[in-house]
């Protein structure tokens, strides 16, 4: 570390947490672009087959839900991906040197300790700027943080990944990271995968790193158990969808009349949810104007969640500039860690 560094670090020790702590609300520099809310429930629940946004799944329960998902015995990602970050993290932080963290959908921030610590015992000043929808949930676990790491300073960004990642605020530090883990890049469609990474290679210069959090494809009965729990609590995550639209678009969903579905489709290598109407029936979202009619057996596709093969990820990644330089992966190939730079 230099003396430079040295200073700046004993001078943010000496900082409150308000003092080190920024949220910046983004919001999208014309209303012209923005659909009326709910406009996506209408059109998803107005074709066949029909089709939700999986962000209606987290409202305050549902990401109370998805927390207790990582949690489970069969949702082997979460456990997997932490152990390997464990592993790998000095060497990440030894390859990128003196970094600013970017984290995009940060949620509780948990993993990101693991980083943190590591460039922590490098030495290296520390500057995480997480991304979140919630501004509530980046507030809270940006306070837990800072009040756990005397010497952070973090800059939270409060909005879509695409509003923040075109106004990321001027580097402080000699190189960038944006890291993506828990393979929430699996709930992207291909299309909207690829306008991505021109995204992230959009919010990058040169030689800055991205790293990224992959499920990789595994026999489906490994994978249908994840995303089909024996305590049920996947599927409740997926029929708390139906109260939340209740709650947004005073709606009269009864959960009790769909059930939940999930299975591995092979050939296209992705985990399927849906929600299956168990008898005919009528929904109406008031708010929206909507009446919905159901058969018997009717389905609403709520998520994919694609399950990766590392050689193939890394030529797609490649096609945009982000060359891999390391990556890492479990004892079982269940998971894996790529970390990339931006090289053209
Ligand atoms: C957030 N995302 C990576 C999870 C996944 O595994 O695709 C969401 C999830 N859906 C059901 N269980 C977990």
């Amino acid at each position: 570390m230099s003396i430079s560094e040295a200073v700046n670090s004993k001078d943010t020790f000496l900082k409150s947490i308000d003092e080190r702590l920024q949220i910046q609300r983004l919001f999208a520099a014309t209303r012209m672009v923005a659909s009326a809310p709910g406009s996506d429930v209408v059109k998803g629940l107005t074709q066949s087959p029909k089709s939700l946004p999986a962000y209606y799944f987290y409202d305050d329960r549902g990401s109370e839900l998805f927390e207790q998902i990582c949690e489970l015995p069969e949702y082997y990602l979460t456990r997997t991906e932490t152990a390997i970050l464990q592993e790998c993290a000095g060497e990440i932080a030894k390859i990128t040197g003196a970094c600013e963290l970017v984290e995009l959908g940060s949620g509780s921030s948990t993993k990101t300790r693991i980083l943190l610590d590591a460039y922590q015992e490098l030495g290296y000043p520390l500057r995480y700027l997480p991304i979140d929808v919630s501004a509530g949930m980046l507030e809270s676990s940006a306070r837990q943080l800072l009040q756990d790491y005397p010497q952070l300073q973090v800059y939270a960004l409060a909005g879509t990944y695409e509003l923040a990642l075109a106004q990321l605020p001027p580097t402080h530090s000699p190189t960038r990271m944006i890291g993506f883990i828990g393979s929430s890049l699996g709930n992207l469609n291909r299309q909207e995968c690829e306008i991505f990474f021109s995204q992230i290679t959009n919010a990058l210069q040169v030689g800055e790193y991205f790293l990224l959090g992959i499920d990789l494809h595994k026999p489906k009965q490994i994978l249908e158990p994840a995303y089909d729990d024996s305590q049920g609590v996947t599927a409740a995550f997926n029929l708390n969808m139906l109260e939340h639209l209740n709650r947004r678009f005073d709606g009269d969903f009864d959960k009790t009349e769909f059930e939940h579905w999930a299975f591995y489709n092979e050939s296209e290598r992705q985990i399927e949810m849906h929600l299956k109407s168990k008898r005919s029936q009528t929904v109406q979202l008031k708010s929206l104007n909507l009446s919905v009619n159901f058969a018997a057996g009717e389905t609403i596709h709520t998520e994919i969640s694609r399950k990766f093969d590392l050689d193939i990820i890394q030529q797609q990644l490649a096609t945009q500039g982000l060359v891999t330089i390391q990556t890492w992966t479990d004892s079982n190939q269940w998971f894996g860690l790529l970390l990339c730079q931006l090289q053209r």
